[in-house]
């Protein structure tokens, strides 16, 4: 026995990227047989220093004991020696092999290859079984679901022996049915003596499933919390630094006149089929109309007609007086459209390019950017720099490729370059996914601030919290079409969930009358602890 209560005892931390300070001085310590949190925000120095913890990266400072004793963890194969593996936010399993074989691929083989083959079956197997670890081990990774893939990776840390393992941001991937499954895997495996390290910027996942936090901001350490004896509050607060707050306040909206006016359209989605329906719906200067719906039901398709990037099959879409289907992308935003795209990595960005020519990506052939055809870099430079300041993107320089930013950063140079176009129209289509809380308020704000510079914001989003907290109007999409427009202030979240499901408002409205006097009140706001 060491007399030790910690397997892991990361102390004074220090990694240095150049000049820049992505870990500075952060202590971390492990109980055995506990699940520990590591929360931060985007860019606050998680990955970095669960990367030196194994092996990826050597800290520029510090130290590190496993059960007691300094150890140096050189690479990740001493990693795995000292028992401890670290399953990546992207999955590093090779596409064209078997799940067995990326499982014991890097292993040390003690025997024949054929002979360890076999035994390795039998171990995947025993693994699979006892952690409700379900894997088809014949089945090729690039066949299987990203579900699947995160479970070979932790059957893969266990086969070489981990006692501690590290999970970066793992339900960031998943489905709300894949993410209960993983955290009853996370609890199988703490009830048979293994200790975990998970990091998240969920807090309700963190109140489920964590007894302790740790909480890093801007790679300093923060402070280490009992879960239970913490609010999600205070964890939110720790992490940003300052009081976050989860509800977005608002005037009331004032509508004016009508900027989108959508008649009738009819969109077909890429295998000819059609995605929306016919559809109708006004977006007035002043308010923001949120669009709630359950993935799939042609809301994609709805917002690649308005911005272009999809062929209008009949039907009109009005912006400011000026029928725009049909016109290019780039006719349609200067008649006045701003756009945050769905995937911003496909739409939003372009990633090798650098942060500055990202930001002029809408406005660098008009004056004053560009004069005559030729581009002014001074010009695009000072602009970018002023946008970087103004909206918060927190970056090493402006020079660095797009891809460097983390996703909140990267979604701010987004906001940032479309709102400085000053569009009558804004879509924001679900702006906050994969943020933190801090760059949900941040964006949530922003669109607040659009609507109350008389601009029309539209909306769409997967979260009722986000849906309900924004929109000034509710406008429910079911099967290629608004089934229901309803005022957030008086919808609750399981009348939107079931007029999403298909339910009609009348129908909706009495399954709910129904069972509300047996329902006690007060759990309308999941974030609330
Ligand atoms: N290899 C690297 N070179 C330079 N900067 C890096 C490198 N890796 C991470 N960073 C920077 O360090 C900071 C912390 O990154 P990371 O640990 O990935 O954050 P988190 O996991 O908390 O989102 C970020 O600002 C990131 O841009
Ligand atoms: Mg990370």
């Amino acid at each position: 026995m060491t007399g030790t209560d910690y397997v892991i005892e990361m102390s004074g931390i220090t990694k240095q990227f150049g000049e820049f300070k992505a870990n500075d001085n952060i202590n971390l310590k492990l109980k055995k047989g506990e699940i520990h949190a590591l929360l931060g925000e985007n860019g606050a120095g998680k990955s970095t220093l669960m990367n030196i913890l194994s092996g990826l990266l050597e800290p520029t400072s510090g130290e590190i004991k496993i059960n007691g004793e300094a150890v140096k963890i050189s690479s990740p194969s001493v990693a795995n020696k000292l028992g401890i593996g670290m399953v990546h936010q992207h999955f590093m399993l090779v596409k064209k092999f078997t799940v067995t074989e990326n499982i014991i691929l890097g292993s040390e083989p003690n025997r024949l290859g054929f002979l360890d083959k076999l035994a390795a079956k039998k171990m995947i197997n025993e693994l699979s079984g006892k952690y409700g670890l379900s894997v088809d081990p014949t089945a090729v990774v690039e066949d299987i679901s990203v579900g699947m893939e995160q479970r070979v990776e932790i059957i893969k840390t266990l086969y070489r022996g981990a006692d501690i393992l590290i999970f970066d941001e793992p339900t960031a991937v998943l489905t709300p049915q894949e993410i209960d499954e993983l955290i009853d895997i996370m609890r199988e495996l703490v009830k048979e003596g293994k200790s975990i390290i998970l990091i998240t910027h969920k807090l309700d996942e963190i109140k489920q499933v964590a007894d302790r936090c740790t909480v890093i901001r801007r790679g300093q350490s923060i402070d280490t919390v009992d879960v239970k004896k913490t609010s999600q509050q205070e964890l939110a607060d720790m992490m940003v630094g300052r009081s976050v707050s989860f509800k977005t306040k608002k005037i009331k909206a004032a509508p004016q006149e009508v900027v989108l006016e959508i008649k009738d359209l009819v969109v077909k989605e890429s295998r000819g089929l059609e995605a929306v329906k016919g559809l109708s719906l006004d977006v007035r200067a002043g308010e923001v109309v949120g669009i709630a719906g359950i993935d799939g039901n042609g809301q994609s398709e709805l917002i690649q007609a308005i911005t272009g990037l999809t062929k209008v099959e009949s039907g009109s879409i009005t912006l400011e007086g000026k029928a725009v289907q049909n016109l290019p992308p780039r006719k349609i935003t200067e008649t006045g459209l701003g756009h945050i795209p769905e995937d911003r990595h496909k739409y939003g960005l372009i990633l090798p390019m650098s942060l500055e020519e990202n930001i002029a990506l809408q406005t660098y052939y008009q004056k004053p950017l560009s004069n005559h055809g030729f581009l002014n870099h001074r010009a695009i430079n000072q602009y970018a720099t002023k946008l970087i300041e103004e909206f918060d993107v927190r970056t090493p320089n402006e020079f660095v490729p797009a891809s460097a930013l983390s996703g909140g950063n990267q979604q701010k140079a987004i906001i940032a370059r479309e709102l400085e176009r000053n569009p009558s129209l804004l879509i924001a289509a679900q702006p906050t996914r994969g943020l933190d809380v801090g760059a949900i308020e941040y964006i949530h704000k922003r669109l607040i601030e659009q609507r109350d510079k008389k601009k029309a914001v539209l909306l769409m989003s997967f979260e009722l919290d986000e849906i309900l907290n924004v929109s000034d109007r509710i406008a429910v999409m079911y099967e290629g079409n608004i089934v229901a427009i309803v005022d957030p202030e008086t919808t609750t979240r399981e009348e939107l969930g079931l007029l999403m499901a298909g339910s009609s408002l009348e129908k909706a409205q009495a399954a709910l009358a129904a069972e509300n006097n047996e329902r006690s009140v007060g759990e309308e706001n999941h974030f609330e602890s």
